[in-house]
C-alpha cells in the first residue's frame, strides 16, 4: 500500500526545492517506493490563499498523512503582520499540534565540502554531530507573554521560558537512546548558572543518566558551547537542548559544514510521526531564480525514508547519490568553487537521480 506525504511548500526558496526533491523521490517508485504526494499550502503562501498560515485544509492533509515533508516559510512581505498571522505560526502551530517534540539536526561534514567551511578545514573535516533540540516547550510556548504599558507608563516586552519535568525527561530520553547509537557521548547544554528553568533541566537531565550507564554525560553553559562549536566542534557527538538554545546552536552549526543549505532536519513525535524540513530559511533574496540548493531538502526526504517510512535502505541509497554527485563536482551556488560544475536547482535534482540510478545498476 502507498504511504501518503502531505507536501507543504510554503514561501520563499520552499516552493523550487520540495518540487525538486518530490522529483528525486518519485524516481524510485519503479523500484517500489510508493509515495503519494499531495500539496498543501502553508506560512505565508496559506495566508495569502486563506488569510490563515495553517488553514483547516492543510491540518487535515497533515492528519491523513504519514509524514510532512516540508519547504520553509516567511518573507519580509509579512513581517508587520498581527503575529498570529504570520507565516511562523503555520509551522509552530504544526509542531504543538502534532507535539513534535524531538528535533533532530544532523550536521555532518561531506569530505569535499570541508573547504567550503569558513572554518579551517582541519577543524571540520569529519565532523559529524547531531543537535537535538526540544521543539514544543521553552520560551516560544510560554505563557504569559506579551507587550504592555508597565507601572511607569513604558512599554514592556516579556516571555516565560517553561520547561515541566516530563517535557526535559520524555527529550533526555531520545538524547541517551540518539547517543547509544552513536558515539554514546551526550552533552546537555543550559545556562544553569543564571536561569531556574535550566536548573531543572540539568537536574533531570542527571536523573535520567542513571539509565543509561553506558552513555557519557557532560553538561556545558550555551555561551560556552556556542564557543566551543567554533573552536573544536569535533568534542562533541550529541547535544541535547531546549528549544530557544537549540534554535541559535543549529544556526551556527550548519556554518560549520559549509553551507546551511546542506542541513536537513526531523522533527518526531513519540509516535515516529515527523514533519521533514531543512533548517534554512525562505531565503527570499534567491527565490523564484532556479538557484537553491535541493540538497537540504532531498537529506531531510532521506531522513523521512528512515524515521516515518520505515525505508531505511531507500534511505541509505538517497544520501548516498548526495555524497556521489558533490565527490562527481556538482556544486549550487551556495557551495561554489573553482573547478567545480555549477548547477541550478532543478540540475542539482537531475544529477541526484542519475546517481541514484548508476547505484541501483550496479
Ligand atoms: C527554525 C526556524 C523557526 C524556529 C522559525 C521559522 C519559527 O528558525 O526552524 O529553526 O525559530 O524554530
Ligand atoms: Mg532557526
Amino acid at each position: 500500500m502507498s504511504k501518503k506525504i502531505a507536501v507543504l511548500p510554503g514561501d520563499g526558496i520552499g516552493p523550487e526545492i520540495t518540487e525538486q526533491c518530490v522529483r528525486v523521490l518519485e524516481s524510485l517508485r519503479p523500484e517500489g517506493l510508493a509515495l503519494d504526494f499531495e500539496i498543501a499550502a502553508v506560512g505565508g503562501a496559506a495566508y495569502d490563499e486563506a488569510k490563515d498560515p495553517l488553514p483547516q485544509a492543510t491540518l487535515s492533509l497533515c492528519e491523513a498523512a504519514d509524514a510532512i515533508l516540508f519547504g520553509s516559510v516567511g518573507g519580509p512581505q509579512y513581517d508587520s503582520l498581527p503575529r498570529p498571522m504570520r507565516p511562523e505560526q503555520g509551522l509552530l502551530r504544526l509542531r504543538k499540534h502534532f507535539d513534535l517534540f524531538a528535533n533532530l539536526r544532523p550536521a555532518t561534514v561531506f569530505p569535499e565540502l570541508a573547504h567550503a567551511s569558513t572554518l579551517k578545514p582541519e577543524i571540520v573535516a569529519g565532523l559529524d554531530l547531531l543537535i537535538l533540540r526540544e521543539l514544543t516547550s521553552d520560551i516560544y510556548f510560554g505563557q504569559p507573554r506579551g507587550i504592555h504599558r508597565n507601572a511607569q507608563g513604558l512599554r514592556e516586552g516579556f516571555d516565560t521560558m517553561r520547561y515541566n519535568e516530563a517535557e526535559i525527561s520524555r527529550i533526555a530520553h531520545v538524547g541517551f537512546q540518539t547517543a547509544l547509537k552513536r558515539k554514546r557521548r551526550l552533552c546537555s547544554v543550559d545556562k544553569a548558572n543564571v536561569l531556574e528553568t535550566t536548573q531543572l533541566w540539568r537536574d533531570v537531565v542527571s536523573e535520567i543518566a542513571r539509565d543509561y550507564p553506558d552513555v557519557e554525560l557532560s553538561h556545558m553553559y550555551v555561551d560556552n558551547a556556542a564557543m566551543q562549536l567554533v573552536r573544536q566542534p569535533k568534542q562533541f557527538d550529541v547535544i541535547v537542548t531546549g528549544n530557544m538554545f537549540g534554535d541559535i546552536l543549529s544556526d551556527e552549526a550548519s556554518m560549520l559544514t559549509g553551507s546551511i543549505g546542506m542541513l536537513p532536519s526531523a522533527s518526531l513525535n513519540d509516535k515516529q510521526f515527523g514533519l521533514y524540513e531543512p533548517i534554512h530559511g525562505s531565503a527570499p533574496d534567491i527565490a523564484g531564480k532556479g538557484l537553491a540548493n535541493p540538497l537540504a531538502s532531498i537529506l531531510s526526504a532521506a531522513m523521512m525514508l528512515r524515521y516515518s517510512l520505515d525505508e531505511a535502505a531507500f534511505a541509505d541509497r538517497l544520501e548516498a547519490a548526495v555524497r556521489k554527485v558533490l565527490a562527481g563536482g556538482c556544486r549550487t551556488a551556495d557551495i561554489e568553487e573553482p573547478g567545480c560544475k555549477r548547477l541550478g536547482t532543478a540540475a542539482m535534482a537531475e544529477a541526484v537521480i542519475a546517481a541514484l540510478h548508476e547505484a541501483s545498476s550496479r
